[in-house]
């Protein structure tokens, strides 16, 4: 897959930049050739002489380079690759990019490329959700740049959360995926729904019964997260809402993490408009009515009764919308029986316009699984799909919804 392709890595500085020197080596193996440009911060974590080492290239630091100049320098770097990665990304270089600033050789290059870039954000939880953070990524996915990560996980400052380098394999993965992608946006089969925006929710929902304990389920995020990153494949402009989950972020997508449902509902408003939107989600029907401040205690006396509250319904909540409706609404029904008739009924009684079902009876495997064999349920019609694997169910699906018209509320 990556057999003669040349990928610029460009690293910024940070913790995570040591792991950059994996990822050459992972490229390498796959057959890339990899030149690499250092920023000057990461050059106080890694220094050029170990980068083009393991590149077999030399190391590319500085915007006047007096023997690149007499090549046309950062020009010729900006065009003579398949595609740009930078990893890691960091909050500060991120902002530069969307800034369209071009005041050192990594930005001057990203500035001057036409090439597909995929970046790599790591950096604190605090700075990856600064407001000024998001801001930037959802201008960099704008003018089409992928992102891969961060993962979730624990930071080099004893914190916990979103920042950490998405991992060297995981980078690879999304390099194949971006050099994957029709070189305009506009051409190719697979572009089907360049310009349109898509909203997905994915994963469990965790409803907190006191400070340590939850309700959850076993949903992976695996047919979500896969149905955005298809989206977004396909030229979409994707905004995933996703619960607690361990699958990486899609690429090419912007990802808004929450644990409730509430807050699901809140991240999915804040998102419309949309043209589709897909509740691929396993979100709680019910929460722990009034959440114990405190952890609950044995006390040696009974156990503490769960009274429970419904959620509510984010699915029926924006398919009932009258204005900002997205003309396309999907969601997904996990039954154990009679699966078609169920979501037949659950089409009307949701208000949507398709209902992927599947059967999510134990010995399916199909819950947390790798393959998925689902039913598409519309108002006129079952399509009843073979047993694929999720990515594939993506695929078809985002090919699928495509070329529906946008139904009337
Ligand atoms: N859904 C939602 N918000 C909820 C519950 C479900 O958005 N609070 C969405 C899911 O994302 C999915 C669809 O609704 O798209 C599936 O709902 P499900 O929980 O299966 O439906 P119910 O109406 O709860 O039906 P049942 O009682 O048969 O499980």
């Amino acid at each position: 897959m990556l057999q003669g392709r040349r990928i610029l890595l460009v690293i910024g500085g940070g913790i995570a930049a040591y792991k950059s020197l994996d990822l050459i080596r992972r490229l390498r193996e796959r057959g890339a050739t990899v030149r690499p440009i250092l920023t000057e911060s990461a050059q106080e974590f890694i220094t050029p002489l170990s980068a083009a080492a393991l590149c077999g290239e030399p190391a590319h630091t500085d915007l006047f380079d007096r023997n690149l100049e007499t090549e046309i320098g950062h020009i010729r770097l900006a065009r003579d690759a398949d595609a740009i990665v930078v990893a890691p990304a960091t909050a500060n270089l991120m902002a530069r990019m969307a800034g369209g600033h071009a005041d050192d050789l990594a930005t001057t290059v990203l500035l001057a490329t036409t090439l597909p870039i995929l970046i790599a954000p790591a950096m604190n939880v605090r700075m990856w959700q600064h407001p000024a953070t998001q801001r930037n990524l959802a201008a960099l996915t704008r003018d089409g740049v992928m992102v891969i990560g961060p993962n979730e996980g624990a930071m080099a400052e004893a914190e916990w959360g979103p920042g950490r380098l998405a991992e060297p394999l995981e980078i690879v993965a999304a390099v194949e995926g971006l050099l994957a992608r029709p070189p305009s946006p506009q051409g190719g089969e697979e572009q089907v729904l360049a310009g349109r925006r898509v909203l997905v929710t994915s994963g469990p929902t965790h409803e907190p019964i006191d400070p340590v304990r939850y309700i959850a389920n076993r949903s992976s995020g695996r047919q979500g997260h896969a149905i955005a990153a298809a989206a977004a494949a396909a030229g979409a402009e994707v905004t995933l809402v996703s619960g607690p989950v361990s699958v990486p972020d899609p690429a090419g997508v912007r990802v808004v993490r929450v644990e409730t449902a509430r807050e699901m509902l809140a991240a999915v408003e804040a998102a419309l408009p949309a043209d589709i939107a897909i509740f691929a989600a396993a979100v709680a029907d019910w929460r722990a009515a009034g959440e114990a401040e405190q952890k609950l205690k044995k006390d040696g006396g009974e156990p503490p009764p769960l009274r429970l509250a419904l959620n509510p319904d984010i699915l029926a909540t924006v398919a009932r919308r009258g204005e900002g409706r997205p003309p396309l609404v999907v969601g997904f029904a996990a039954e154990t029986e009679r699966v078609v008739e169920h979501a037949k009924a659950k089409l009307a009684r949701k208000g949507c316009d398709l209902i992927v079902a599947n059967d999510v009876s134990p010995a399916t495997g199909i819950m947390g699984g790798a393959d998925n064999a689902v039913h598409l349920v519309m108002k006129d019609g079952v399509e009843s799909w073979p047993s694929l694997d999720k990515e594939e169910v993506a695929r078809r699906l985002v090919n699928r919804l495509a070329r529906m018209r946008p139904q009337t509320p």
